[in-house]
């Protein structure tokens, strides 16, 4: 019996170390993030939060490939192809207030002065669209917040935007882009979409790209710009770099001198008029409960900074839509269901950012909303309703988010709420000249038409002075 034992021993040995690689292989596998999620993950008001875990840049989530256009998907495998730069650069001067922490920066696109000037001559440049006739700029107006004041946007060729054009104060802290799409994470994969997109063509480079690098290339200032910005590249004008640029300059976007940043962060009693003093305490208030979502200095819960260990982000139904009572959104603006399929993702968008809301005009996914008191009047209702073609009752949509239960706006309750929203206007934002067109009038760079008209341009977009 013990020689049987003895003899054994080696294999069961053998089989011990076995099964305990593979509950360390199981281990890491499966149930280390999934652990690292309900960690993070927050539950609010019923309504599931998306949490997600910082992603390496270059990672593609599988699921994003149904939604990115072709031709910006093999530009994209461009951009994985050129691997990723070491190198940091603690040295940047953001020329942010002490209380803020910077936006958080992939460690393979340091931030560097001469990168963010490369960023924001590319982002006013019509040559990054086949006919010169649309640059990042022609749709992301500084003036406006980097919003273009328009319902639906146009590209090149006369294509039609999705969606409303997005303002891009603070972009640099937000952990997913655009209205919708849980999977877009990098500002560097953002741009290939306006660039190379083909629904809707915007700039209309799909297949073009050697196109763009040679046009780049031929310009003198670029190819210094290039060779200073990226040394560690040979300063090669290529999607790695050209990407990397343009993702810095969206990082310096940063947006908290409105006369609210000034009454909350400095101190100024002054800085804001009665009637917003009395829309901040409604904002902040159990009655119309908008900074449940519109929280922190972003006023959006889909946030990441810096020194944040991992992204906040949120969708939320908002009772905007009710087809047929059953609480679908039209076709074409679905929200997170598109990405997703699930039934109870129907509607349902990321928080906005009200930073510079007051000259974003007109609002929400689809432009469907004209006014700030339009804006209102649809919360106050706990949902719109709306009569023809999408006709329906929004507040009984029953994906919507429990939170939207409407208010009362009798006294000053609307006038003082907008009055709120319009003391986060950042004029000097707006008119920062470190945003501003960097090319000459007549430079090549200006594109041969400046015009791009929108569907039914807004007339609400004037800047107000609180
Ligand atoms: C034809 C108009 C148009 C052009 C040109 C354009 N954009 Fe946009 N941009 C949009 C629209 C519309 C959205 C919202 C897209 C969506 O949700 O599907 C958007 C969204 C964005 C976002 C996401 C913002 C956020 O808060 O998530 C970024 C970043 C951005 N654009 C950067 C750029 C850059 C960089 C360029 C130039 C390379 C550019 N855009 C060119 C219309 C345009
Ligand atoms: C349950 C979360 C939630 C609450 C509560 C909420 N919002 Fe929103 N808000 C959102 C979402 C999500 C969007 C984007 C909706 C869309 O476009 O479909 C949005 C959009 C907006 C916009 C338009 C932004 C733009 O750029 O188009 C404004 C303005 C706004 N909200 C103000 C408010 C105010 C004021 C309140 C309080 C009365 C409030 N919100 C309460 C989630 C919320």
């Amino acid at each position: 019996m013990s020689v049987t034992l003895k003899r054994a021993r080696p294999y069961l040995v053998l089989f011990c170390i076995l099964l305990l690689m593979l509950a360390a292989i199981f281990w890491f596998r499966f149930w280390l993030p999934g652990d690292q999620l309900s960690g993070a993950a927050e539950e609010k008001t019923g309504q599931v939060q998306t949490v997600s875990i910082i992603r390496q840049p270059d990672s593609v989530d599988e699921s994003v490939r149904d939604h990115v256009p072709k031709a910006a998907l093999s530009a994209e495998a461009r951009l994985s192809a050129n691997g990723a730069d070491s190198g940091s650069d603690n040295a940047f001067d953001w020329q942010i207030p002490a209380w803020l922490p910077p936006p958080p920066v992939p460690e393979d696109n340091p931030m560097s002065e001469t990168k963010v000037s490369l960023g924001r001559h590319l982002f006013h440049d019509h040559r990054l669209s086949r006919d010169h006739s649309v640059a990042c700029v022609s749709c992301h107006v500084q003036s406006l917040g980097f919003a273009d004041g328009k319902v639906l946007s146009v590209g090149v060729g006369g294509s039609v935007t999705e969606r409303n054009t997005m303002g891009l104060a603070n972009v640099g802290y937000s952990p997913v882009l655009t209205w919708a799409n849980p999977h877009l994470k990098s500002l560097e994969r953002q741009s290939l979409i306006p660039m190379f997109g083909e629904e809707p063509v915007e700039m209309g480079l799909a297949g073009q790209e050697q196109l763009l690098f040679d046009r780049l290339q031929s310009d003198p200032l670029y190819r210094e710009m290039f060779a200073q910005a990226f040394p560690e590249r040979e300063g090669r004008i290529e999607l790695a770099t050209v990407t990397r640029a343009l993702a810095a300059f969206e990082r310096t976007l940063i947006s908290v001198g409105s006369p609210y940043d000034r009454y909350k962060y400095g101190g100024d009693e002054s800085a804001m008029n009665e009637a917003a003093l009395r829309g901040e305490a409604l904002f902040y208030s159990e009655k119309a409960e908008c900074y449940h979502c519109h929280q922190g200095f972003n006023f959006t819960d889909t946030l990441q900074t810096a020194n944040s260990g991992f992204a906040e982000v949120a969708f939320y139904n908002t009772g905007l839509y009710n087809l047929n009572d059953e609480g679908a959104y039209p076709p074409d603006g679905m929200g997170l269901y598109t990405f997703t399929n699930k039934a109870s993702d129907m509607g349902r968008f990321r928080t906005q950012s009200l930073r510079n809301v007051g000259v974003t005009a007109p609002y929400f996914h689809d432009g469907s909303a004209a006014t700030l008191e339009e804006v209102i009047d649809h919360y106050a209702a706990g949902g719109r309703t709306l009569q023809g073609e999408l006709a329906g009752d929004g507040s009984t949509n029953p994906f919507k988010d429990p939170l939207l239960v409407g208010f009362d706006t009798s006294d000053t309750v609307r006038e003082d709420l907008v009055a709120f929203l319009h003391s986060l206007t950042d004029t000097e934002f707006l008119a920062n000249p470190r945003f501003s067109d960097p090319w000459p009038e007549d430079h090549p760079a200006r594109g041969v038409s400046t015009l791009t008209p929108g569907i039914h341009d807004s007339t609400t977009t004037e800047v107000s002075n609180p």
